[in-house]
């Protein structure tokens, strides 16, 4: 037949070649938990994500800027965190322009394809629990073949990382500018950009990058080494994911709420 009924190729019940079972899966464990868990956390940061990059405003509190809103590109952009590169209009929040990149890579993600094809598209939902399509093309089509520009993200992503990084090294600044100060934010920042990195560099174009299409490792000892490295940082990638995106989601808060006047900084220096 085609290959929509060919087996390994979904149709979501009884094909030739495999068992005919009627029910969608035979598993008797809570196989939907994870799925579910997977879209109530996405949709949660999502929403909240968007309501911040849309409300422009309160991203900016002395020394500390929110990760959305950084690289701050404009003339409107509070702080000095970077230069300003241009004028936009003022209804455009500055998080906009920028947007594109951590949506680009978190979007093309190995590790979020797996989370938003299994949660939300079923597809299949579970290991073991027929999926409800008919068809299945893989990501051989259009829109799902454009997943390969993912690499490209990376190198972006790890731009933006850099950035953030210098942002939390702008952080070691008091409210005058003086350095050698050290507040809850500072922290806060410190370990975002870390969280960030570590989930960009365990990515697994990341890791053939700096180690495929090698015949020979012993011939690249220093490539070996990377691979190694990210290697061992790729098993972590999913955990990583988590991670940073729930540490970019509190680092924002945390300004938002600083720069409200609902909380003070905690100092530690
Ligand atoms: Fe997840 Fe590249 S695979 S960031």
């Amino acid at each position: 037949g085609t290959g929509a009924t060919s087996p390994g190729h979904g149709g979501g019940g009884p094909t030739p070649g495999r068992a005919a079972i009627a029910a969608r899966t035979l598993r008797t464990d809570r196989w939907w938990l994870q799925p579910l868990l997977t879209v109530l956390a996405l949709v949660a940061f999502v929403v909240y994500s968007s309501f911040r990059a849309f409300q422009n405003a309160y991203y900016f509190s002395e020394p500390y800027i929110s990760p959305f809103y950084s690289p701050c590109l404009t003339t409107a952009c509070e702080g000095d965190t970077f230069p300003k590169l241009f004028t936009g209009p003022d209804w455009i929040s500055p998080a906009i322009y920028i947007l594109v990149f951590p949506l680009g890579i978190r979007l093309t993600c190995y590790y979020y394809r797996k989370a938003y094809y299994r949660s939300f598209w079923l597809s299949p939902p579970a290991c073991a629990v027929a999926e409800p399509h008919r068809r299945y093309t893989g990501e051989t089509r259009f829109p799902l073949i454009g997943q390969n520009v993912h690499r490209y993200f990376l190198y972006a992503a790890l731009v933006i990382n850099a950035i953030l990084f210098y942002d939390a090294v702008l952080a070691f600044r008091d409210e005058t500018g003086e350095w050698g100060h050290m507040g809850l934010g500072t922290a806060i920042l410190l370990v975002n950009a870390v969280l960030l990195f570590l989930y960009s560099l365990s990515c697994h174009s990341c890791r053939h990058i700096v180690g495929g299409r090698l015949n020979s490792f012993s011939r690249h000892p220093v490539r070996y080494r990377f691979w190694t490295v990210v290697s061992r940082l790729n098993a972590r990638h999913m955990q990583y994911a988590w991670a940073s995106l729930a540490s970019v989601a509190l680092a924002d808060l945390y300004v938002f709420l600083l720069a409200t006047g609902t909380i003070s900084d905690l100092r530690f220096f």
